[in-house]
C-alpha cells in the first residue's frame, strides 16, 4: 500500500526531518518557524532530537512549533523525508517503500545513494534539478544557499584582509578604499558584490555571460568588458571553456587580477569541474597581503592552489581561502532559506492533506531522480 493510499484511510502522512551526518553540514532542513505550514496543509510533522541544533532550533521549540521530537530513528516512520544532504545508502534502505525524499542530490556523486532508493522503492527529488523558471523560483535553493555563500565570500575577504574596505576620512588622513575583484556573478556573485559595496569596497566583476553586466552595474560595481566570445549557455548557465578561451581570458584578466586586494571567484558550469581562472603564476605575482576567496574550491577551484576548508598562505604573502559547506557557516538563516524552499516544493506537491506528485507538472518532472524505486530516464540521459 504506498503512502498516499494509506491517506485515504485517515491516516495522516508524517514528514520526518533527520540530523545532517555528513561532517561539517550544520544546516537543518525544516525551522520551527515554517512547521505551522505544514500542519496546515494537513501534514505531520517528526524531527530528530537535536536535529536544528546548531540552526538555533531547539527540541522545545519544535515542540512548540506543533512538531512531534524523536530520539533516536526517525526515518522509519517517514512517508516523506525532508533533508539537506541525501540521505545515505544505509539511510535509504531503511525507508518504507513508496516514501518520498526531497534533499539536495547531484546525480553525478550520489550513485550510491541513488541506488539505495531505487533498491528501497523509495521516490527522490533533488533541489539541483529544480528548473530555473519563475514559477519554481520559491523553489530554488541553489540559488537562496548560493547567497549565503556569496554574503560570507564578502565578509571572509574583509575580515582576512590587513585593509579597510571603505573610504575613511580621519584625522590622520585619508584611507583609500579596497579594490574588490568578483569572478562569476551569477548568484552568489551578485551577493559578494552587493556585500563588498555595502562595507565601501571599489568593486569590479567579470562573467562569461554578457547578461550578467547590467546586474553588476545596478549593484555599483564595474563590469569588465573582455574581446572575448560570450558563453551563455542553455537555462541561463555559462558553457564550458575551451583551454585556449581560458588561456585568453586569464591574459585578459591578469592585469585586472594584479591590482586587487581581494579577489573572490564563484565560478561554475553545471555538472562540470570548476573553470581554472587563475593560476599559480597569476597567484604569484600577487601583491602580499591580497586576499583570495575562491567558493568554488569543492568541485576543483577557480583558483590554482585553493584547499576546501583551508587558507593557504604563498611564499609571496597570498591567502587563498578555500571554500567548504560555505553556506553551513550562516546555519540560521540558510537553514531558514532552504526550509522555505522545501515547504514550497512539498505545499506543489500537496492537496487535501495528501503528497501525491503531479508528474505532469514541470517542476515535479524536472526534479524527480527516481520514481517507486525506477530510475527516470531523463536523469540517466543528464
Ligand atoms: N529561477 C530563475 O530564473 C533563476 C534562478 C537562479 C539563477 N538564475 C540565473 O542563472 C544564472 C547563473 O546562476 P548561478 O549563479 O546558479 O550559476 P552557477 O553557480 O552555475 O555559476 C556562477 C557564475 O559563474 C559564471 N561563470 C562560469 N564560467 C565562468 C568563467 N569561465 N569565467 C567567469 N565566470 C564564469 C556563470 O556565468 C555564473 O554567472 C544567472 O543568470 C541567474 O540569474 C535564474
Amino acid at each position: 500500500m504506498t503512502s498516499a493510499i494509506a491517506t485515504h484511510y485517515g491516516y495522516v502522512m508524517r514528514v520526518c526531518v533527520p540530523t545532517e551526518t555528513r561532517v561539517g553540514e550544520k544546516r537543518v532542513a525544516l525551522v520551527p518557524d515554517i512547521i505551522n505550514k505544514l500542519i496546515r496543509l494537513g501534514l505531520d510533522v517528526s524531527i530528530q532530537s537535536g536535529a536544528g541544533l546548531h540552526a538555533q532550533a531547539s527540541d522545545s521549540e519544535y515542540e512548540k512549533a506543533g512538531a512531534t521530537v524523536v530520539s533516536g530513528d526517525v526515518l522509519k516512520a517517514a512517508d516523506i523525508v525532508l533533508s539537506v544532504q541525501p540521505l545515505t545508502p544505509e539511510q535509504m534502505a531503511t525507508l518504507k517503500k513508496g516514501a518520498i525524499t526531497i534533499s539536495f542530490l547531484s546525480i553525478a556523486t550520489a550513485q550510491d545513494s541513488i541506488d539505495a532508493a531505487i533498491k528501497a522503492g523509495v521516490t527522490v527529488f533533488s533541489l539541483e534539478l529544480v528548473p530555473r523558471i519563475s514559477r519554481a523560483q520559491s523553489m530554488d535553493a541553489l540559488s537562496s544557499q548560493a547567497l549565503c555563500a556569496g554574503y560570507r565570500a564578502a565578509l571572509v575577504g574583509a575580515e582576512l584582509s590587513p585593509r579597510f574596505f571603505p573610504l575613511l576620512m580621519t584625522a590622520a588622513g585619508t584611507v583609500t578604499p579596497a579594490q574588490v575583484l568578483v569572478l562569476g556573478a551569477g548568484v552568489a556573485g551578485l551577493q559578494a558584490i552587493a556585500t563588498a559595496r555595502r562595507l565601501g569596497a571599489v568593486v569590479s566583476a567579470y562573467d562569461v555571460r554578457p547578461a550578467s553586466a547590467d546586474e553588476v552595474k545596478s549593484m555599483g560595481a564595474t563590469f569588465i568588458q573582455l574581446e572575448l566570445e560570450s558563453l551563455e549557455g542553455a537555462g541561463g548557465y555559462a558553457r564550458e571553456m575551451t583551454e585556449e578561451r581560458a588561456a585568453k581570458q586569464r591574459e585578459l584578466l591578469t592585469p585586472f587580477i594584479a591590482k586587487s586586494h581581494v579577489l573572490i571567484t564563484t565560478a561554475a558550469v553545471p555538472g562540470r569541474i570548476a573553470p581554472r581562472l587563475v593560476t599559480k603564476a597569476m597567484v604569484d605575482a600577487m601583491a602580499p597581503g591580497t586576499v583570495i576567496v575562491d567558493l568554488a574550491a569543492e568541485t576543483g577551484g577557480n583558483v590554482e592552489g585553493s584547499k576546501p576548508g583551508e587558507i593557504v598562505t604563498t611564499a609571496g604573502g597570498v591567502r587563498i581561502w578555500g571554500g567548504k559547506d560555505v553556506p553551513s557557516q550562516l546555519p540560521f538563516h540558510a537553514s531558514m532559506l532552504y526550509s522555505r524552499n522545501v515547504v514550497n516544493i512539498l505545499t506543489l506537491m500537496t492537496k487535501d492533506g495528501v503528497v501525491a506528485p503531479d508528474f505532469e507538472d514541470e517542476i515535479i518532472a524536472g526534479s524527480v531522480v527516481v520514481h517507486n524505486g525506477e530510475l527516470k530516464k531523463e536523469v540517466v540521459k543528464k
